[in-house]
Protein backbone atom coordinates (compact mmCIF):
# COMPACT_ATOMS: atom_id res chain seq x y z
CA UNK A 1 0.00 0.00 0.00
CA UNK A 2 1.13 3.43 -0.97
CA UNK A 3 1.98 5.87 2.02
CA UNK A 4 0.58 9.20 2.09
CA UNK A 5 3.77 10.98 1.86
CA UNK A 6 4.63 8.83 -1.59
CA UNK A 7 3.34 10.49 -4.75
CA UNK A 8 1.97 8.45 -7.82
CA UNK A 9 4.83 9.75 -9.85
CA UNK A 10 2.43 7.46 -12.83
CA UNK A 11 -0.46 9.57 -12.07
CA UNK A 12 1.23 13.31 -11.84
CA UNK A 13 2.89 11.98 -15.29
CA UNK A 14 -0.66 11.40 -16.58
CA UNK A 15 -2.47 14.55 -15.32
CA UNK A 16 -0.01 16.84 -16.47
CA UNK A 17 -0.04 16.00 -19.97
CA UNK A 18 -4.17 16.37 -19.89
CA UNK A 19 -5.23 20.07 -20.92
CA UNK A 20 -1.97 21.43 -21.35
CA UNK A 21 -3.17 24.16 -23.21
CA UNK A 22 -4.01 25.47 -19.39
CA UNK A 23 -0.48 25.69 -18.98
CA UNK A 24 0.45 26.70 -14.98
CA UNK A 25 -3.14 25.58 -14.13
CA UNK A 26 -3.25 21.80 -13.19
CA UNK A 27 -5.77 19.44 -11.93
CA UNK A 28 -4.25 19.67 -8.89
CA UNK A 29 -5.51 23.59 -9.08
CA UNK A 30 -7.69 23.46 -6.10
CA UNK A 31 -8.94 27.19 -5.74
CA UNK A 32 -11.74 28.83 -7.89
CA UNK A 33 -10.01 29.66 -10.75
CA UNK A 34 -12.26 32.28 -11.75
CA UNK A 35 -13.20 33.88 -8.36
CA UNK A 36 -9.29 34.32 -8.36
CA UNK A 37 -9.16 35.96 -11.29
CA UNK A 38 -11.81 39.07 -10.63
CA UNK A 39 -9.87 39.22 -7.37
CA UNK A 40 -6.50 39.82 -8.83
CA UNK A 41 -8.55 42.20 -11.64
CA UNK A 42 -9.83 44.10 -8.52
CA UNK A 43 -6.44 44.11 -7.02
CA UNK A 44 -5.09 45.11 -10.24
CA UNK A 45 -7.58 47.79 -11.14
CA UNK A 46 -6.67 49.01 -7.28
CA UNK A 47 -2.74 49.23 -8.20
CA UNK A 48 -3.52 51.47 -11.50
CA UNK A 49 -5.64 53.85 -9.50
CA UNK A 50 -3.34 54.48 -7.24
CA UNK A 51 -0.38 54.76 -9.87
CA UNK A 52 -2.45 57.69 -11.28
CA UNK A 53 -3.30 59.43 -7.99
CA UNK A 54 0.55 59.42 -6.80
CA UNK A 55 1.85 60.72 -10.12
CA UNK A 56 -0.87 63.76 -10.26
CA UNK A 57 0.25 64.50 -6.51
CA UNK A 58 3.95 64.04 -7.27
CA UNK A 59 3.33 67.13 -9.83
CA UNK A 60 1.17 68.72 -7.81
CA UNK A 61 3.34 68.99 -4.58
CA UNK A 62 3.96 72.10 -3.89
CA UNK A 63 5.44 74.11 -0.58
CA UNK A 64 7.98 74.34 1.07
CA UNK A 65 8.09 70.47 2.67
CA UNK A 66 7.17 69.07 -1.32
CA UNK A 67 10.32 67.77 -2.18
CA UNK A 68 11.16 65.07 -0.40
CA UNK A 69 7.03 64.02 -0.05
CA UNK A 70 7.13 64.48 -3.72
CA UNK A 71 9.58 62.07 -4.67
CA UNK A 72 8.55 59.62 -2.22
CA UNK A 73 5.03 59.70 -4.42
CA UNK A 74 6.89 59.21 -7.24
CA UNK A 75 9.04 56.11 -5.67
CA UNK A 76 5.56 54.72 -4.33
CA UNK A 77 3.72 55.59 -8.03
CA UNK A 78 6.42 53.27 -9.59
CA UNK A 79 6.50 50.80 -6.89
CA UNK A 80 2.47 50.19 -7.07
CA UNK A 81 3.10 50.06 -11.19
CA UNK A 82 5.14 47.30 -10.55
CA UNK A 83 3.01 45.41 -8.25
CA UNK A 84 0.34 46.05 -11.60
CA UNK A 85 2.66 44.41 -13.83
CA UNK A 86 3.13 40.91 -11.31
CA UNK A 87 -1.00 41.11 -10.92
CA UNK A 88 -1.15 41.18 -14.59
CA UNK A 89 1.45 38.61 -14.91
CA UNK A 90 -0.17 36.20 -12.59
CA UNK A 91 -3.58 36.55 -14.45
CA UNK A 92 -2.35 35.55 -17.77
CA UNK A 93 -0.06 32.37 -15.87
CA UNK A 94 -3.65 31.43 -14.72
CA UNK A 95 -5.54 31.49 -18.17
CA UNK A 96 -7.24 35.07 -17.42
CA UNK A 97 -7.03 38.53 -19.17
CA UNK A 98 -5.82 41.83 -17.16
CA UNK A 99 -8.69 44.24 -17.28
CA UNK A 100 -6.54 47.68 -18.34
CA UNK A 101 -9.92 49.71 -19.55
CA UNK A 102 -9.80 52.74 -18.05
CA UNK A 103 -13.53 53.33 -18.36
CA UNK A 104 -14.60 50.91 -15.83
CA UNK A 105 -11.09 51.30 -13.72
CA UNK A 106 -12.40 53.83 -10.70
CA UNK A 107 -15.47 51.31 -10.51
CA UNK A 108 -13.44 48.02 -9.72
CA UNK A 109 -10.78 50.01 -7.70
CA UNK A 110 -11.06 49.57 -4.07
CA UNK A 111 -9.05 52.71 -3.60
CA UNK A 112 -10.28 56.00 -4.43
CA UNK A 113 -8.64 58.97 -7.01
CA UNK A 114 -9.26 62.22 -4.70
CA UNK A 115 -6.88 64.78 -5.97
CA UNK A 116 -6.27 67.09 -2.47
CA UNK A 117 -6.02 70.14 -2.56
CA UNK A 118 -2.79 70.47 -0.32
CA UNK A 119 0.06 68.58 0.89
CA UNK A 120 -1.22 67.45 3.38
CA UNK A 121 -4.54 66.44 2.41
CA UNK A 122 -2.48 64.09 -0.40
CA UNK A 123 -0.34 62.57 2.08
CA UNK A 124 -3.92 61.30 4.10
CA UNK A 125 -5.74 60.71 1.04
CA UNK A 126 -3.01 58.21 -0.37
CA UNK A 127 -2.01 57.06 3.28
CA UNK A 128 -6.00 56.01 3.42
CA UNK A 129 -6.02 54.35 -0.32
CA UNK A 130 -2.95 52.38 1.13
CA UNK A 131 -4.83 51.41 4.30
CA UNK A 132 -7.69 50.31 2.10
CA UNK A 133 -5.10 48.34 -0.22
CA UNK A 134 -3.57 46.12 3.25
CA UNK A 135 -7.18 45.26 4.68
CA UNK A 136 -8.44 43.67 0.87
CA UNK A 137 -4.92 42.04 0.47
CA UNK A 138 -4.91 40.68 4.07
CA UNK A 139 -8.58 39.81 2.86
CA UNK A 140 -7.44 38.08 -0.30
CA UNK A 141 -4.67 35.98 1.47
CA UNK A 142 -7.22 34.58 4.08
CA UNK A 143 -9.67 33.99 1.28
CA UNK A 144 -6.80 32.13 -1.01
CA UNK A 145 -5.77 30.01 2.49
CA UNK A 146 -3.49 27.13 0.84
CA UNK A 147 -5.31 26.50 -1.79
CA UNK A 148 -3.21 28.86 -4.44
CA UNK A 149 0.02 29.29 -2.75
CA UNK A 150 1.92 31.24 -5.87
CA UNK A 151 -0.69 33.92 -5.67
CA UNK A 152 -0.93 33.85 -1.79
CA UNK A 153 2.88 34.52 -1.96
CA UNK A 154 2.74 37.33 -4.35
CA UNK A 155 -0.41 38.93 -2.51
CA UNK A 156 1.72 38.66 0.20
CA UNK A 157 4.70 40.23 -1.00
CA UNK A 158 3.25 43.17 -2.03
CA UNK A 159 1.02 43.49 1.31
CA UNK A 160 4.59 44.04 3.12
CA UNK A 161 5.09 46.55 0.68
CA UNK A 162 2.07 48.35 1.21
CA UNK A 163 2.59 48.15 4.84
CA UNK A 164 5.54 49.66 4.33
CA UNK A 165 4.10 52.63 2.20
CA UNK A 166 1.47 53.36 5.30
CA UNK A 167 4.33 53.81 7.40
CA UNK A 168 6.33 56.34 4.94
CA UNK A 169 3.57 58.17 4.51
CA UNK A 170 1.84 58.33 8.02
CA UNK A 171 6.08 59.74 8.68
CA UNK A 172 5.66 62.33 6.23
CA UNK A 173 1.84 63.21 8.06
CA UNK A 174 3.99 63.98 10.90
CA UNK A 175 6.56 66.27 9.45
CA UNK A 176 3.77 68.66 7.32
CA UNK A 177 1.64 71.06 8.84
CA UNK A 178 -2.23 70.27 8.67
CA UNK A 179 -3.22 73.77 9.03
CA UNK A 180 -2.60 76.14 6.40
CA UNK A 181 -0.70 79.54 7.77
CA UNK A 182 -2.47 82.45 7.24
CA UNK A 183 -2.46 83.84 3.66
CA UNK A 184 0.31 86.64 3.55
CA UNK A 185 -1.98 89.12 1.47
CA UNK A 186 0.60 92.04 1.89
CA UNK A 187 3.20 89.80 0.48
CA UNK A 188 0.61 88.28 -2.43
CA UNK A 189 1.29 85.08 -1.35
CA UNK A 190 -0.84 82.35 -1.98
CA UNK A 191 0.67 79.66 0.23
CA UNK A 192 0.26 76.25 -0.33
CA UNK A 193 1.77 73.51 2.09
FE1 LIG B 1 0.75 48.41 -4.57
FE1 LIG C 1 1.19 51.20 -1.85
Amino acid sequence: MRKSDEIDVGALRERARLHMEQGAVTEGYTADRLAVLKMLNSALATELVCVLRYRRHHFMARGIHSQAVATEFLAHANEELSHADQLAERIVQLGGEPDFSPDTLLERSHAEYLEGATLADMIRENLVAERIAIDSYRHFIGYLGDQDPTTRRLLEAILAVEEEHADDLSDLLQHVPTVPPPVQQTLGLHAII
